[in-house]
């Protein structure tokens, strides 16, 4: 029977803040309906580990992950279906991002996007370039890469934003396969370009950084109240308004199905006042998010039970983590001593770039052959065989690295040391 092959899709959330209407548009909804696709399996994790680089006060930490979990639970993710868990439950990712930091150039994360808007930060204002920067911040694609790779995640749904992090993620991967053989899947960033972007209060981006949200959960008094405060024209009733440039609009359009929608742009176009317009769209939103709304607050209400859910998600989670990480220790050394060496990682790599022999014939009738490494520089010429036969043979019993059985009819290139060669058989016979 043959499998049909999966495909694995992961995303984090960082833990800070309290979810918005543009996380549930522009995240949790597309994401709890994709969790629903067959064939694929998904894994969505609350990365607090990140959030420690962002924020420093502990009770928000708490509150913000309760809210999140709370959040996506009621958004109908199942997580019995998929893979839901709190990053710092599963101890196998702090200590991926130490062997991944191994094999990570500085240079790498000296490029990374919000490192260097810090960066340039301080320099304009004639800092210190460095100022105020952890080395989490530093490290942020590191530990982000150890969520991907984790778990063989291939697609990585992201905001535009993220890109770099999953390009690095990949760069990351590769190094450590090369290094140390195909451990790792090459993830690949899914951006969703069809997702809405949610305007705000202000009409611009609806970002906790500009302060302009309407958090997903806020009593149906506070939404209301704040929809009443998006900003719009200063059209009275009866005056045709724009549906470009409205945020209320856009709102309305991002809960709305076509019907609904093309019937307020008909509104705008007979002039709707704009306490009515508000008026519809409250009453949209909340015909979405009340039936959530309940299942929230019961949540939010027994925080055990969230607990029970994260514990039982990151059980599911590590049976994955757990085996993965001890193959990892394995593949870098980090081994039970009283086990077998296996080639030395460098003896591993010089698989990707082997040595070759070359058989030939003399004018004095006699079949030789020597033996290249990978940049055709002589390692060892043997001395004359009597039949291409004899040559053969000896041939592959230097591919089994049986050095001795032949050594008396080997020269050794110039400059070439008896260590060399034998590394070099080594790598050979390991293939
Ligand atoms: N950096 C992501 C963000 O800010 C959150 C995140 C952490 C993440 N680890 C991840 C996203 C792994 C995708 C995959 O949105």
């Amino acid at each position: 029977m043959t499998r049909t092959p999966v495909t694995r899709y992961l995303t984090g959330i960082t833990t800070t803040g309290t979810p918005h209407l543009g996380n549930y548009v522009g995240a949790i909804r597309p994401a709890v309906q994709a969790s629903r696709r067959p064939g694929t399996e998904n894994f969505y994790f609350l990365a607090d580990y990140h959030a420690l680089i962002k924020c420093d006060e502990p009770a928000r930490i708490q509150q913000s992950t309760r809210e999140i979990a709370a959040c996506w639970l009621a958004a109908g993710l199942d997580p019995d279906k998929v893979f839901f868990y709190r990053q710092s439950d599963i101890a196998e990712i702090p200590e991926l991002t130490w062997l991944l930091t191994c094999v990570t150039g500085k240079g790498l994360l000296n490029r990374a996007h919000a490192y260097k808007a810090s960066v340039d930060k301080n320099l304009a204002a004639g800092s210190d370039p460095d100022a105020d920067v952890t080395a989490g911040l530093f490290m942020y694609p590191v530990l982000m890469a150890a969520d991907i790779l984790m778990f063989k995640a291939h697609q990585i749904p992201v905001g535009r934003d993220q890109v770099q992090h999953i390009e690095m993620a990949r760069d990351i991967a590769q190094s450590f396969n090369h290094l140390y053989g195909q451990h790792f899947v090459l993830p690949e960033a899914a951006v969703d370009e069809s997702v809405a972007m949610l305007p705000g209060l202000d009409g611009r981006k609806m970002s906790k950084s500009y302060d302009n949200i309407i958090p997903l959960f806020a009593p149906p008094a506070q939404i209301r109240r704040q929809i009443a405060g998006i900003v719009t024209d200063s059209r009275a009733p009866g005056e045709p308004k724009a549906v470009e440039g409205s945020a209320l609009f856009q709102i309305f359009q991002a809960f709305a199905s076509e019907e609904e929608t093309q019937q307020l742009r008909q509104a705008y176009a007979d002039g709707i006042a704009w306490g009515d317009a508000k008026q519809l769209l409250f009453e949209r939103i909340d015909r979405e998010i009340a039936p959530m709304r309940e299942r929230h607050d019961a949540l939010i209400s027994d925080p055990a039970k969230l607990e029970q859910i994260l514990r039982a998600g990151a059980e599911k989670a590590r049976a994955i983590a757990t085996p993965f990480i001890a193959e990892l220790r394995h593949a870098v050394g980090l081994r039970n001593l009283a086990a077998q060496a296996g080639p030395t990682a460098k003896q591993k790599v010089q698989k990707t770039a082997l040595p070759s022999f070359k058989q030939y014939r003399e004018t004095d009738g006699r079949h030789y052959f020597k033996l290249l490494d990978a940049g055709g520089r002589l390692l060892a010429q043997s001395t004359g065989f009597p039949s291409p036969q004899d040559a053969g043979r000896a041939v592959a019993q230097l591919k089994e690295a049986n050095l001795a059985a032949v050594e008396a009819s080997l020269q050794l290139g110039a400059g070439v040391t008896q260590d060399e060669l034998a590394a070099a058989l080594t790598a050979l016979a390991a293939t």
